[in-house]
């Protein structure tokens, strides 16, 4: 075999495939092996998309609407987007001004691609999204981790935010509500942000709201460029319909932000993708200008589920779990099992180790925390019906209560 012929992309080589696929592959093959495992690890609604969606999508073919669209997107897409980000956001913002990409995912790879260099820094507060650290290191630039601690909600502060920028800083990454901890920020708490940024005009921000309509407790959604009307001269205000709008196959993105980064957007996505799906365009439209019920009715379900999932949690000896405000993910620490031994009698001496031993041993699949850069913790997504996180809440139960010293 000619070893040399195998020779990737220096960047590509050293990119992780993401923990979360890893662990889906896991559960494939312990399914294959007859095993009835619950996985609770799908970053995705377990809802179909709402059926005047389907439709639309439907109709778009029987009308023939099956040609390339513009690289940006349908006019009638950035049209409703453009009206989404006004109304539900209060962002300043008309039609040009934003992009359609082939899920929220390109529009964060396309933005971090199209301006990243060797040498810049981006700000990645952690835990985070397992992609943000990987797409810049495919864009050749470095990840600033920032740790944020459970006791701050798991969220950056000003102090550590303002000692993390360097005159190298090119981005500042913002996920709320967040994958994998549920965090919300307040628009107190984006404000005392928006203030260290102010006084850092390199700095680009993104602001990953694709959670947006997953807030529980009657709290109020607040974007940054909305509560800084100045920082949107640099902000990237990224959303779509794959969450709230239970569209994840549909792969359909958008962003508002400044015109320069979104036509550098558009001049790469012209030479990779194209235009995103014309049929999911049209179902996309239909979905951001249609009836509202279907995102109010599961935030509903998502928070009953929420409120089930954590106090089951809580309910079990050693297990720890803070009240997440938003997204489906619940995030909890395992730090008092660490150094346990299962009933098997394995060693259960970090968080991943944990998550291994709760498929193979409880039939269980989860994500460790370490994967989204912050142990010893497990994420457990609760996107899913009641009797499998029923079923899921007993095989954690019965796995922790019989570990050993
Ligand atoms: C934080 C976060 N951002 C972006 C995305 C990407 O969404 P999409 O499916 O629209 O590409 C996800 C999906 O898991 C996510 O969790």
């Amino acid at each position: 075999m000619n070893h040399h012929i195998q020779r990737l992309n220096d960047k590509l080589a050293s990119a992780k495939p993401s923990a979360t696929y890893k662990m889906i592959d896991r559960v494939a093959e312990r399914r294959a092996a007859g095993h009835h495992i619950t996985s609770l690890t799908a970053g995705e609604p377990d809802f179909d998309t709402p059926s005047h969606v389907r439709e639309a999508a439907i109709a778009a073919i029987q009308a023939g609407h099956t040609r390339y669209t513009q690289v940006a997107g349908l006019r009638a897409l950035r049209e409703a987007v453009a009206v989404k980000f006004q109304r539900e956001n209060g962002l300043d913002v008309g039609w040009q001004d934003t992009i359609v990409c082939s899920g929220g995912k390109q529009v964060l790879f396309n933005a971090l691609t199209a301006t990243l260099n060797t040498g810049d820094e981006v700000i990645i507060p952690a835990p985070y999204w397992v992609s943000y650290p990987e797409m810049v290191q495919l864009a050749g630039a470095t990840s600033v981790i920032v740790p944020c601690r459970e006791v701050d909600g798991f969220k950056l502060t000003p102090e550590s935010l303002e000692a993390a920028i360097t005159p190298r800083t090119r981005w500042l990454i913002l996920n709320s509500p967040s994958n994998p901890t549920g965090a919300v920020y307040s628009a107190q708490e984006l404000r005392a942000l928006a203030d260290v940024l102010l006084a850092h005009p390199q700095v680009l921000v993104l602001a990953d709201d694709i959670y947006e309509h997953l807030v529980f407790d009657g709290a109020v959604f607040h974007t940054l460029a909305q509560v800084e009307p100045r920082l949107s001269e640099r902000t990237l205000t990224m959303n779509g319909v794959s969450k709230a709008y239970a569209m994840t196959g549909w792969r359909i993105g958008f962003g508002t932000g400044p015109r320069w980064l979104l036509q550098a957007m558009e001049t790469l996505q012209g030479q990779q993708t194209s235009g995103a799906c014309s049929i999911s365009q049209h179902a996309a439209v239909a979905a951001l200008t249609g009836p509202k019920d279907f995102v109010q009715s599961t935030r509903a379900v998502f928070e009953r589920r929420r409120n089930q999932v954590v106090s089951r949690i809580n309910g079990i000896p050693g297990l720890h779990c803070a009240r997440p405000g938003g997204a489906f993910y619940a995030y909890f620490s395992c730090e008092a099992i660490i150094g346990r031994y299962s009933a098997s009698g394995t060693h259960l001496t970090t968080d991943e180790e944990i998550a291994l031993a709760l498929l193979n041993e409880a039939d269980l699949a989860v994500v460790h925390g370490s994967a989204f850069g912050l142990g010893p913790y497990i994420r457990l997504a609760y996107a899913m019906d009641d009797a499998s996180l029923a079923a899921a809440g007993d095989k954690l139960d019965a796995f922790f209560r019989s570990t050993h010293p």
